[in-house]
């Protein structure tokens, strides 16, 4: 029993086929785990109607392979990008959103320039929202998102413009984001108006399969919170939920992913996805990293870490699981102090090899694909390496 799960998780985790299917590929979040990951996971550990959370959820991978499955999904993060990527990802739009968003597509896109007045750019704050996008590769490309942007105000209802947002986000991304070569107007109009038809057919098959398993379509609850204060959040603080499963991969000890930030010729940052989709952004990147990456020992991260797994212990059923893809800079080290946080918090680790007298290795580790952030880590390359941690709240 415990030999067949161990295999079908290590199996999903060292999935490496691309991200894709349903509503996963709106936008690519950085660090993002493989939905076969998530499933296997939510299928393994929890069922039908049960609660699964994920308190870091990122581009939400967890929360739309919850809702597939058949389960109640919550999910949180303090990037207020990630909960607008993940409510796109999962809202349901009627039939004239989506007539109106075709048009959109096919008449207005066509005809976006890159001289046609633009009121957002004569917003206040409009300079530091677009930093780093007057190098030459961007100037023009922060035009046409304007004039694109100023086109989703004609849009009827706060959805359609969210998901109008989130299709220049996704194509912005495609035209700048470590890209190497230049992008025209017409490549990015063509593109844009791909992006949006696509992610109105994949949205309608994930509405779709959702609704199989339920009459009404199950909204999932989504909070813009820090993790380690979760258990003040409602319905948390307010209705006594507790969740049965958590499936998560918070942020890695020594490894600094730029959660927040596109890079734009080569190593400039621009905090442009936050001006697209009209979200606040936090601070630099050791806010969402659990802090500094210069700090020796990673005390922060470490103190940081325990108190939003307390939290998190808190809003949990005893018994519940709770599946992690983690990496570490230095394994050796961290993996202990990591692993000693899950016990002070209230969390036992599963072990297989004992339940089962199976002879691998009782953790599943995985090779990663290429990802940014191995270009940020300085002389150590354990981190190309992540491990799945399953424990069980006491
Ligand atoms: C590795 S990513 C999660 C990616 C996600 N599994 C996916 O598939 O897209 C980690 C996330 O943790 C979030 N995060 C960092 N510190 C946090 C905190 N204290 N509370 C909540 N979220 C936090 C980051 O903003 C980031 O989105």
């Amino acid at each position: 029993m415990y030999h067949q799960i161990l295999q079908q998780l290590t199996m999903a985790a060292q999935d490496k086929a691309p991200v894709s299917g349903y509503t996963h590929n709106f936008y690519r979040y950085p660090a993002r785990f493989s939905p076969a990951f998530a499933s296997s996971a939510i299928r393994l550990f929890s069922k039908p109607g049960d609660v699964v959370l994920d308190p870091y959820m990122g581009g939400g991978t967890t929360v739309v392979e919850s809702l597939l499955a058949g389960r109640f999904a919550i999910g949180s993060d303090l990037n207020s990008l990630a909960v607008f990527v993940t409510k796109v990802k999962t809202t349901r739009l009627d039939s004239s959103e989506k007539d109106v968003l075709r048009r959109w597509a096919e008449q207005k896109i066509p005809q976006l320039k890159y001289n046609l007045p633009i009121s957002c750019l004569f917003d206040e704050p409009y300079d530091n929202q677009t930093k780093n996008m007057n190098v030459p590769r961007a100037r023009f490309i922060k035009k046409i998102i304007g004039t694109g942007l100023d086109t989703t105000n004609n849009l009827p209802t706060d959805k359609a413009r969210d998901f109008a947002r989130c299709a220049i986000l996704k194509t912005t991304q495609w035209a700048l984001d470590g890209r190497k070569t230049h992008v025209s107007l017409s490549q990015y109009r063509l593109k844009l108006q791909e992006h949006i038809l696509q992610m109105l057919e994949q949205l309608d098959t994930f509405i779709k399969k959702v609704t199989t398993q339920c009459t009404r379509f199950p909204h999932p609850i989504l909070l813009e919170s820090n993790a380690s204060q979760i258990d003040t959040m409602p319905p948390f603080s307010t209705d006594n939920i507790k969740a049965e499963l958590v499936v998560t991969s918070p942020p890695y000890p020594g490894l600094h992913i730029l959660y927040h930030r596109w890079q734009v010729n080569g190593r400039r940052e621009t905090p442009a996805p936050y001006w697209i989709t009209g979200c606040q952004d936090g601070q630099g990147d050791s806010y969402y990293n659990f802090g500094s990456r210069h700090q020796p020992g990673h005390n922060t991260y470490f103190d940081t870490s325990l108190l939003t797994l307390q939290a998190i212990r808190n809003v949990l059923r005893p018994g519940a699981y709770m599946v992690q893809l983690l990496a570490f800079s230095d394994p050796q080290n961290q993996l202990p102090r990591y692993l000693a946080n899950m016990e002070t918090a209230g969390f036992k680790e599963v072990n297989f090899k004992e339940q089962d007298n199976i002879s691998c290795d009782k953790r599943i580790w995985r090779d990663v694909p290429s990802r940014k952030w191995h270009a940020m880590l300085k002389g150590k390359t354990s981190g190309s390496k992540e491990v799945v941690l399953i424990h069980k709240a006491l």
